[in-house]
């Protein structure tokens, strides 16, 4: 082993430090533990989806086929695009990366909100960039001062919306305004990872502005979909957009099961229903429980809630494991106080509750 690899790493990365992924049951030592920590859908896996992945087994010997033209036309259908608008990634992590890849020269700057989906901020950074972090407002993205802070470094902006992991989203009419003159000169990047779980009517989907200016949208099949485990996303902009994505995407990088899952979970519709379901109802339940606890909640276009615990998110979330639940705490969002729960069945969300008030209580009588 060389001693002197720091020396031989790239510069960029040698401080990065790397994603931390929500805790498992192993992870905790309790393999029964319940895991609301990763915003999965509450349900699992489309019966659809496992029927065709056990069919599809036995061709797993041979390469998938490279960009499916028949998940991208399917994908294109439902936004009036072409599938020439689609890109597919191993997760829409992947397709963060091609973006950063094909765009990003070093020392450009890429503006972010905080608190955000650290990826962004990951890959930027191991690309050389010039982070430009710009806090949040309300507990919601402040695009007016995203927009204000545009400078003629300014080469990439991400955001999501809805923001991972405030849960709040920028309605149709404030990004509206944002799009209003924007430099054409700069790449916007919305990441709708949760944007199925929005219910009100003012979310703006964005297909409209996509010819207009520089923008890609993101999205996947890891949270509404229920396919995390098997790592598919994909991007919607323009098709020069998408060709130039395609130029550093690597061959066959969407395995040939999530593709057919994929396929099988979009048509699914009794799935996907029964999904929004149980996350409205977990919803209303977990936010009026913590309502009567008086712990402050971010109001949640999505299916997770990131909640002010009123005590170091770390410790709650240590207290948590010894209940058997696994939340996330938002330390490593600069939120010290906050957890994020995701909404799971009913008996998982029951079982959050008791633990939180039991915390509660316990903290009172200290
Ligand atoms: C905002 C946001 N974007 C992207 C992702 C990554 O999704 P995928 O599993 O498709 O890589 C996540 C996952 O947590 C997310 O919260």
């Amino acid at each position: 082993m060389p001693h002197q690899l720091q020396n031989l790493v790239k510069k960029s990365i040698l401080d990065l430090r790397p994603y931390q992924p929500g805790k498992s049951g192993k992870d905790i030592g309790n393999e029964k533990a319940i895991k609301l920590a990763s915003n999965e859908n509450p349900i699992g896996v489309s019966p659809k989806a496992t029927e065709v992945i056990k069919s599809c087994l036995k061709n797993i010997y041979r390469y998938p086929p490279d960009a499916p033209f028949s998940l991208r036309e399917k994908i294109a259908r439902k936004y009036g695009v072409g599938s020439e608008n689609i890109i597919l990634g191993n997760g829409s992590d992947e397709i963060i990366e091609l973006i950063v890849k094909a765009f990003l020269n070093p020392a450009e700057e890429v503006i972010l909100s905080e608190p955000d989906f650290l990826i962004y901020k990951l890959s930027a950074q191991a690309a050389g960039a010039k982070i430009a972090s710009l806090p949040s407002k309300d507990f919601k993205t402040d695009l007016k001062r995203i927009k204000s802070s545009i400078s003629n470094k300014t080469k990439l902006i991400f955001l999501s919306n809805p923001n991972n992991p405030l849960g709040s989203y920028l309605n149709q009419d404030e990004v509206k305004d944002f799009f209003n003159n924007l430099s054409k000169d700069i790449i916007i990047v919305f990441d709708q990872a949760y944007a199925e779980f929005v219910e009100t009517e003012d979310y703006p989907q964005m297909l409209e502005s996509l010819d207009s200016h520089n923008l890609i949208l993101l999205r996947t099949f890891s949270k509404f979909y229920g396919l995390a485990g098997l790592r598919i996303g994909y991007a919607i902009s323009n098709s020069r957009f998408i060709e130039y994505l395609n130029k550093v995407r690597l061959p066959f990088n969407v395995n040939f099961l999530a593709q057919q899952a994929a396929s099988a979970v979009w048509n699914d519709k009794l799935f996907l229903k029964k999904t929004k379901e149980v996350i409205k109802e977990g919803k209303e339940y977990i936010y009026k429980s913590l309502n009567k606890l008086n712990l402050f909640c971010i109001d949640s276009a999505t299916n997770f809630i990131s909640i002010d615990v009123q005590e170091d998110g770390q410790t709650l979330c240590q207290k948590m494991f010894n209940y058997g639940i696994i939340v996330r705490d938002l330390k490593p969002y600069g939120l010290d106080n906050f957890v994020r729960v995701t909404i799971g069945q009913e008996e998982e969300n029951k079982r959050f509750i008791e633990a939180m008030t039991k915390i509660k209580k316990e903290n009172s009588s200290i």
